[in-house]
């Protein structure tokens, strides 16, 4: 029986507040051994920066407005995701999220949802930071539990010409009210690109560790402006980590486990504590063989990986009033088929048409 679209938060009498384990329904397994348990959601592909690896000045041809799944649409796809799927994280991402007027409403509906092991899905935001301290108490009180905020430069200048807008004291002030909401520890993520944001590594590690928030540089991949990657330009994770080695007293940290980031754990020195630091070496050590997400774009296809040239449409079933089973189904097989790594740098590798924006990070 098809199954309406409910409006969000409201308990479907039809199934248990705990999903019960179903043999014959399995989760979003892949060819290669790996199941996902992470859905990352496009909320919007639009962004109110430009930064230049991600998009042109001039911005990107949108996505039509109808195409645009309604906060209703998201909630019915979070829920086959949690309660039929396995899925337990679920990350809000854009272009940037923060744009989306029904964010929080969102997030409340994913948080009364309930995972296989009968908690309440991981719920975080990745967003610039921009507007977040005006929004920050709403989306706690929502259920929202951690944010990842981009930040790629703390010199006001540098920041306007990465980002194309003069910004930079709006995502600080982002950063401190994310962090007096107590949505700790508060992640910062930095895109390192050569001759450009090189000399902002060690001033945004000191930053960063002084207010115990949890920074992570990641290698720069081929997803943003055609053209605009080139492997020789990118800045690796050793070369980071020997920019960060001139100022900064780095071991190991143990148990990487699935993490994408590397952690590292940093020597406390005069009155600097100790910290963290991640290098995501995307392109030089990816994490394919560990990978456990899915992907959720805004307009509502199922993309398996960020790199993939296919995608799954799940919108126009969900309008022609496709049951959660059903659905569950389409994705099920759109996961199937994941690739077994992104392949960038070997012969044949060509980026996907959709930019990261697009996509979702
Ligand atoms: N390579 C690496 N990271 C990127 N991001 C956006 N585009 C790229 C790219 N081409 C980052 C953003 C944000 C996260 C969602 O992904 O800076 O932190
Ligand atoms: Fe916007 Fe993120 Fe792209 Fe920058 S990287 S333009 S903040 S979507």
């Amino acid at each position: 029986m098809p199954t309406a679209v409910l409006p969000l938060g409201v308990v479907r009498p039809d199934l248990p507040a705990v999903a019960e384990p179903d043999a014959s329904a399995s989760g979003l397994e892949d060819g290669h051994g790996r199941t996902a348990r992470d859905l990352r959601v496009s909320l919007t592909d639009r962004c109110n920066l430009r930064c230049s690896y991600c998009m042109p000045a001039e911005g990107l041809p949108w996505l039509p407005g109808r195409t645009i799944l309604t906060d209703d649409e998201v909630g019915v796809l979070v829920r086959v995701a949690v309660e039929q799927l396995g899925v337990r994280k679920l990350r809000f991402t854009g272009g940037e999220p923060l744009l989306r007027p029904g964010l929080a409403r969102i997030i409340a509906a994913a948080a009364s949802l309930r995972t296989d092991e009968g908690r309440v899905p991981e719920l975080s935001l990745t967003t610039n930071g921009v507007g977040l301290d005006r929004r920050i108490e709403s989306l706690a009180a929502a259920g929202l539990q951690r944010v990842n905020i981009s930040l790629d430069s703390l010199d006001r200048e540098r920041y306007a010409a990465l980002a194309r807008r003069d910004r930079l004291d709006d995502v600080l002030r982002g950063l401190a009210a994310a962090d007096a909401a107590g949505l700790r520890p508060v992640k910062v993520n930095t895109v390192v690109m050569r001759g450009v944001n090189e000399g902002d590594v060690v001033p945004l590690l000191d930053f960063c560790v002084r207010r115990g928030y949890q920074l992570r540089f990641i290698e720069q991949m081929p997803l943003g402006p055609k053209h605009g990657w080139d492997r020789s330009q990118m800045v690796p994770a050793a070369e980071i980590l020997a920019l960060l080695g001139t100022a900064f007293a780095l071991a190991p940290a143990p148990g990487r486990g699935s993490a994408p980031a590397e952690e590292w754990l940093v020597a406390a020195s005069g009155d600097r504590p100790a910290g963290r630091v991640g290098v995501i070496a995307s392109v030089t050590a990816p994490f394919c063989a560990a990978c456990d997400r899915t992907r959720l774009t805004a307009d509502g296809q199922v993309r398996n990986c960020l790199f993939a040239h296919s995608e799954t449409d799940l919108r126009t079933p969900l309008r022609d009033g496709a049951s959660d089973e059903d659905l569950a189904a389409l994705w099920r097989g759109a996961h199937r088929a994941k690739a077994a790594g992104h392949g960038i740098g070997s012969e044949g590798f060509h980026q996907p048409e959709r930019g990261m924006s697009s996509i979702g990070g």
